[in-house]
């Protein structure tokens, strides 16, 4: 089958791409101190040369005392940190590539890789780490504010470094998710509600923070997920109309681009339609979106940490998928971690040279 779909250019705003491969966001924790070393901006590097339509980095954390979660995630502020990330975008431009920093602010979810703990305040909407588990005092409104104001901050920065967009990471259960989900946003003030409508007020309090901090052209991807770390299960949105009422605060705040995670991107998210959570989001804003989720793989990826292996997949569904325009740009995570040239094997149609991924892949960045 032709994959001529995934090639195709792409351009919103000023953001003008070759094509419609996206490397997802991936945390690797090669940064010690907080700064991206030149490995970090190597590994990225080689992403671009290898066709890499738009290259999303790793979460790397706005400037609040406990927004990571890991001592070796990279920070995005501080002058060190800032220099690394420099670096890290004029060798991704060098190769020809375009690249947007996700800006990250974990919350109260711990890492079960490491025992460290960040100094104190732990910001969450009502201190809780899953529904009922109260481990701290909620956020109070100076924290609420400064950590909006941190996401503008880094924002800015980003584009005053010379990214080409940023993303918000709002999914997965971090802090931002931590104030739509009503299992861990019990606030009774603006910030919480017994609607998502409502709880989506804190992300569309950040969007707008960062869009008063960057050019109107400037992109601004917004990343979401229904299924929390904490619990798969968990939806925000039951139906269309829930979904309609999620996003659009989030769309009228100035997002651009909804990059919709799910874990196996075929997956329908309402009964009674084949479409995805980036057809549905895509349908309901008018805006662009991006998929993802075991795209080119056979297993999904939190299986793979728990080191199971998963096999080259076929792109058809995808490619049909695409071709019908249910979203605009596809993400790939694991099968881009482990192998730089995914992109161009998949463009030249070296099907038997793509790699199987096995949790090997994430001792080193190869
Ligand atoms: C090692 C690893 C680290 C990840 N880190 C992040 C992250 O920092 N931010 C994020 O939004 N998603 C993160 N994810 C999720 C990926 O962006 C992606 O949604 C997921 O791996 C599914 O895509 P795949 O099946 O193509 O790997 C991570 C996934 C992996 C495997």
């Amino acid at each position: 089958m032709s994959v001529d779909a995934l090639f195709r250019p792409f351009s919103h705003k000023s953001l003008k791409l070759k094509n419609r491969i996206v490397m997802a966001p991936m945390t690797r924790s090669f940064s010690p101190g907080g700064v991206p070393t030149p490995d970090v901006a190597a590994y990225y590097r080689r992403r671009a040369e290898a066709e890499v339509g738009l290259i999303l980095s790793e979460g790397t954390v706005v400037n609040r005392p406990s927004a990571k979660n890991d001592p070796n995630v990279p920070d995005f502020h501080g002058e060190q940190a800032l220099a690394g990330w420099k670096r890290v975008i004029d060798e991704v431009h060098a190769a020809g590539g375009l690249m947007a920093p996700q800006l990250w602010h974990v919350g109260s979810a711990r890492n079960p890789m490491t025992t460290w703990v960040a100094p104190p305040p732990v910001d969450s909407p009502s201190g809780l780490s899953s529904p009922g588990k109260r481990f701290t005092e909620p956020m109070t409104d100076e924290a609420i504010a400064d950590t909006i104001a941190a996401f503008g901050k880094a924002a800015a920065d980003a584009q005053r470094l010379g990214f080409d967009a940023v993303e918000i990471h709002g999914a997965h259960g971090y802090l931002i998710d931590q104030f739509f989900w009503s299992g861990t946003n019990t606030r009774t003030d603006t910030f919480g509600g017994a609607t998502i409508a409502e709880r989506a007020r804190f992300a569309a309090e950040v969007v707008k923070s960062i869009r008063a901090s960057v050019r109107k052209d400037f992109v601004i991807i917004l990343r979401l997920s229904q299924w929390k770390q904490q619990d798969f299960t968990v939806r925000l949105a039951q139906t269309p109309q829930e979904m309609e009422a999620w996003l659009t605060p989030l769309v009228e705040a100035g997002t651009d681009i909804l990059h919709c995670s799910q874990r196996r991107f075929w997956e329908p998210e309402f009964e009674g339609s084949e479409l995805n959570f980036a057809g549905w989001a895509k349908k309901l804003t008018g805006k662009p979106t991006i998929t993802v989720g075991s795209v080119g793989l056979s297993g999904e990826f939190t299986a793979a940490f728990r080191g199971e292996t998963s096999k080259p997949a076929s792109l058809e569904n995808l490619l049909v998928r695409l071709e019908r325009e249910e979203f605009d740009l596809v993400a790939v995570g694991r099968a881009l971690l482990s192998d730089a040239q995914w992109a161009r094997k998949v463009r030249e149609g070296r099907h038997g040279e793509l790699q199987d991924f096995t949790k090997e892949a994430l001792a080193k960045l190869a």
